[in-house]
């Protein structure tokens, strides 16, 4: 095999381990519980940003969003064709877990099927028209400068897999979130994949309080996975 080929299947296996799935603008201004006017002359990082269009639209609308991602450095079209394959398979998956989510937003498979699909399209629109707001990172380091950011924004990955991604992983990725990040970090949902809350949050929030940090679960006005309707808001310099 040549050295071109042998990158090809690496690149491949890499983007084969990961789920290329994004929420829309709206749905993330729901699920970290934000209105738009506070969010007007922040620098705001999504990460992991994965395929939301949270940088596309709110780029749209005048805010200053970088977004990050293990999958940046992949062909905008091979991410693309993933995501397309990603959003199938996970909607035939969701028919038979049906019962794990509330479907007040989305009426069905379908209604969901159409949000993640206009997520998809809008974020590698945008990557193809600003692909300077897409930056590749592998957590948990960040290839950002301290304090780059105001606000961080973390959703459907911390917590979310904690059957795979230990307690040390955690703490350090919330530190690199918290020293790229001058004010907040707010992490989305408290769940794991199961809809119960992540083990080890009360050991973590004890822990990042002895840093002086503040740290208040807080209730939002969304829900898809059951019981997946709460953020965590971690502030500096209290
Ligand atoms: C389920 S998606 C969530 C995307 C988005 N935040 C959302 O809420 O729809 C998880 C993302 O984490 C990314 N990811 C996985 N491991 C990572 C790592 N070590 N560093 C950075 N990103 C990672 C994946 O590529 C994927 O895009």
């Amino acid at each position: 095999m040549s050295r071109a080929e042998e990158r090809v299947g690496k690149t491949k296996q890499e983007l084969d381990r990961v789920v290329f799935i994004g929420r829309t603008y709206q749905e993330y201004m729901r699920m970290f519980d934000l209105q738009l006017p506070e969010l007007v002359g922040k620098k705001i990082l999504d990460c992991p940003a994965g395929a939301c269009s949270f940088t596309a639209h709110g780029s749209r609308l005048g805010l200053d969003i970088i977004a990050s991602d293990i999958t940046y450095d992949h062909k905008i079209d091979d991410l693309e064709h993933k995501g397309l394959q990603d959003i199938g398979h996970a909607m035939e998956t969701m028919e038979q877990a049906k019962g794990n989510y509330v479907w007040d937003d989305y009426g069905n498979v379908d209604g969901l099927s159409r949000h993640r699909h206009q997520a998809l399209q809008d974020c590698v629109r945008d990557m193809r028209e600003s692909p300077e707001r897409y930056v590749a990172a592998v957590l948990p380091e960040l290839p950002f400068e301290d304090e780059q950011f105001h606000l961080v924004l973390s959703a459907h990955f911390l917590f979310m897999y904690s059957d795979r991604l230990d307690y040390d992983f955690h703490k350090q990725t919330i530190k690199e979130l918290l020293r790229v990040a001058s004010e907040e970090i707010r992490i989305f949902p408290l769940t794991d994949l199961t809809g119960s809350r992540y083990d080890h949050l009360d050991r973590l929030i004890h822990e990042l309080e002895a840093e002086g940090l503040r740290v208040t679960e807080n209730k939002v006005p969304y829900e898809f996975m059951r019981n997946g309707n709460s953020l965590l808001s971690i502030r500096k310099n209290i």
